[in-house]
């Protein structure tokens, strides 16, 4: 059995009052969902500790929005795996669209990053997703694979372990208009198959796969009802727990169904 995992994406928001606030209603609220959902939140690099520390003895879970490859060294303005472990993260988020589309990040780039943080001992959350033209042009899979296939090259199966797997379709983020549910289903479903021929039919079956883009509390159920759908990687709604929680509580009321 696949457990939910809830994700909130804070991207580059929140001040260290509003994070150190937002992270302390979370707690609290993660105390109700300790069975079956899990929840991870990933601030701005400044704000790990004290998000870290208000998070501390409760059931969140802490995660950074990127990291470099190298050890720690001549890099300036980069972020080594050991220093997020350092600040208690577990997870990283790697591959987000907006790396790729906006800081010009490669499959390459995203491939070494993620092998590090693996093998520094984070998981990570590796994101995939194509543009609305390539949708329209048909290549959706296409898009799918080649991300898939760059991000975790060189990747075995013992190390693919750590990874969970996020959709995020880039036509979809940020803007309002979200997939529908058969829309993500269907490249969900299509990614666990990708998994099951790259490394295990028993291994694809484990991996969880969130989806990413204008999840809100009046869609989240109906994306997170999809077979293959577990979990989502929330941005603008995981901004305040007013809009995150009831999404936290649509995957709690799915697993108790289950
Ligand atoms: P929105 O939920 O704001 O569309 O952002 C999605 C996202 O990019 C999460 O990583």
């Amino acid at each position: 059995m696949r457990r939910f995992l809830i994700a909130g994406n804070w991207k580059m928001n929140t001040t260290r009052q509003s994070a150190v606030a937002l992270a302390g209603e979370l707690a609290t609220a993660g105390s109700n969902y300790e069975a079956g959902v899990e929840i991870l939140v990933c601030p701005p690099y400044p704000y790990l500790i004290p998000v870290a520390e208000k998070l501390s003895g409760s059931a969140v879970q802490l995660g950074a929005q990127d990291v470099y490859f190298e050890a720690p060294g001549a890099f300036t303005g980069e972020v080594a795996v050991e220093m997020l472990k350092d600040c208690r993260c577990r997870f990283v988020i790697l591959g987000h669209s907006e790396r790729r589309h906006v800081l010009g990040e490669s499959d390459e780039i995203i491939n070494r990053k993620l092998r590090a943080a693996i093998s520094g001992g984070l998981q990570v959350v590796l994101c995939v997703g194509e543009l609305l033209s390539e949708r329209q042009a048909g290549q959706t899979e296409e898009v799918l694979d080649r991300q898939m296939q760059g991000g975790l090259s060189g990747v075995a199966e013992a190390d693919a372990a750590n990874v969970v797997i996020a959709y995020e379709p880039v036509w979809a983020i940020g803007t309002g208009v979200t997939a529908t549910p058969e829309q993500a289903e269907s490249a969900h479903e299509h990614l666990r198959n990708w998994l099951a021929t790259r490394y295990t039919p028993g291994f694809s079956e484990n991996v969880l796969i969130l989806y990413g883009g204008s999840v809100k509390a009046d869609n989240a159920e109906s994306l997170l009802g999809q077979a293959n759908v577990d979990g989502a990687l929330v941005g603008g709604a995981s901004l305040k727990s007013s809009t995150f929680v009831p999404i936290i509580e649509a995957a709690r009321k799915l697993s108790a169904r289950t």
